[in-house]
C-alpha cells in the first residue's frame, strides 16, 4: 500500500495578524503549489526511510536522518507507541516543490504532508488537534518558534485565525471569494529563524492596541461580508516596519501594487514573497506580470494568480498516474 499527500503552500501572517492568521493558496491555473509525500511500507525491520525527489530537492540536506520528515516520523511514531500500536518500517518520499526560506510555508507544507500521510497510514490514530499540535512543534524546529500560521491552513485549508484558547486551537474565517491573491517569490532565500531574529521582543502600548483593533476589525469585516473593509485592515504595523527594507526590492514593489491598483499588499510569511489583493482578473494578470518583470530576480523565482486552497492538505493521486 502506497499513500500520497499533497499539502498546499501557505501565507502566514496575512498583514493583520503576525503569527495568527494564514491563509492556504492555490493557483488559479490548476497547478499544485506545495510539496507532497508518498509513504509505503518497506520489509526491513525499524526503518525510517526518506528519499527526496522534486525542483527544489537539492536545497534539503543530503543525509535522510537531517530531514525533517525523519523527525516527524519518529514523533509520529512515538505517539504511536503511546497509544498502544505498533509502528511500521516505512519509507517516504518527499517532492520538495515549494522553495526554502520563500515565505510560502515550505517547511509547513513538509511537515504538514508528512504527518498527514503518516496519520492515514495509521488509519488516522491521531485527532485533528493532536495532529495539528504535533505539525506547529515540528516546523518550529525548522522557524525557530512555533507558530501555526503555515500549518494549520496548509492542513485545513482557507483562511485559519489561530484560538489557543481551552480546545479551541483554530477556527476558519468567512473568505471572499472575489478576491485574487497574486504572490511572487523573488527567488532570493530569507530564513524565517534569522528574520524572527531581528523582530523587537516588546512593541509599545499604541502599537499593540492598533495591532488588537486592526485584527478584531478584519475578523468582523470578514463576518459581515464588509470586503472593502476588510482589505483596508490588511495591514502590518508590528514585522513589515522592520523586514520590509531589508527584503530586496520590497518597498518599491508594494508602491507599485498599491499605485497600479491592488487593494491590499504585503509580505508573506517572513518573505521575501510579496502578495497583492485584487477582486479583478485583469488586475490580476497586470499584477503578476509586473512582479514577474519587476520582483523576481533569479530562476528560482515565480509568481501565481491564487484563490485561497479550502481543501488543505489531502491525498492525491500517484504520481505520473494523472
Ligand atoms: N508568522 C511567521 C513569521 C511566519 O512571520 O515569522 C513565517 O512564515
Amino acid at each position: 500500500m502506497s499513500i500520497r499527500v499533497f499539502a498546499p503552500a501557505s501565507m502566514g501572517n496575512v498583514s493583520v495578524g503576525f503569527d495568527i492568521l494564514g491563509g492556504a493558496l492555490s493557483p488559479i491555473d490548476g497547478s499544485l503549489l506545495g510539496d507532497f509525500v508518498t509513504i509505503s511500507a518497506t520489509d526491513s525491520n525499524n526503518v525510517i526511510g526518506v528519499e527526496t525527489i522534486g525542483r527544489f530537492a537539492h536545497k534539503l540536506p543530503s543525509d535522510p536522518k537531517l530531514n525533517i520528515l525523519y523527525d516527524c516520523a519518529v514523533v509520529y511514531h512515538e505517539a504511536l507507541v503511546k497509544k498502544g500500536q505498533s509502528p511500521q518500517s516505512i519509507k517516504m518520499v518527499l517532492e520538495k516543490e515549494l522553495p526554502v526560506g520563500s515565505g510560502l510555508g515550505s517547511s509547513a507544507a513538509s511537515v504538514v504532508a508528512a504527518l498527514y500521510a503518516l496519520d492515514e497510514f495509521y488509519n488516522n490514530a491521531l485527532s485533528k488537534d493532536e495532529l495539528l499540535l504535533m505539525m506547529g512543534k515540528l516546523e518550529g524546529q525548522i522557524s525557530g518558534s512555533v507558530h501555526f500560521d503555515n500549518v494549520a491552513p496548509s492542513y485545513l485549508g482557507g483562511l485559519q485565525l489561530m484560538v489557543e484558547q481551552g480546545k479551541t486551537l483554530t477556527t476558519s474565517l468567512p473568505t471572499f471569494d472575489d478576491w485574487y491573491w497574486v504572490i511572487a517569490y523573488s527567488g532570493v532565500k530569507v530564513s524565517t529563524a534569522e528574520s524572527r531574529e531581528i523582530m523587537p521582543k516588546q512593541v509599545d502600548l499604541k502599537t499593540a492596541l492598533k495591532f488588537g483593533q486592526n485584527i478584531a476589525s478584519f475578523v468582523d469585516a470578514s463576518h459581515r461580508g464588509d470586503s472593502d473593509l476588510a482589505a483596508s485592515l490588511l495591514v502590518d504595523i508590528i514585522a513589515e516596519p522592520v523586514r520590509g527594507g531589508i527584503i530586496p526590492k520590497f518597498v518599491e514593489n508594494k508602491q507599485a501594487m498599491l499605485d497600479l491598483g491592488a487593494i491590499a499588499s504585503g509580505i508573506s510569511g517572513s518573505g521575501p514573497t510579496l502578495f497583492a489583493v485584487t477582486k479583478c482578473a485583469d488586475k490580476a494578470k497586470e499584477l503578476a506580470a509586473y512582479l514577474q518583470e519587476n520582483y523576481i530576480q533569479n530562476d528560482d523565482g515565480f509568481s501565481h494568480i491564487c484563490k485561497l486552497d479550502n481543501q488543505g492538505a489531502r491525498r492525491e493521486a500517484k504520481r505520473g498516474t494523472v
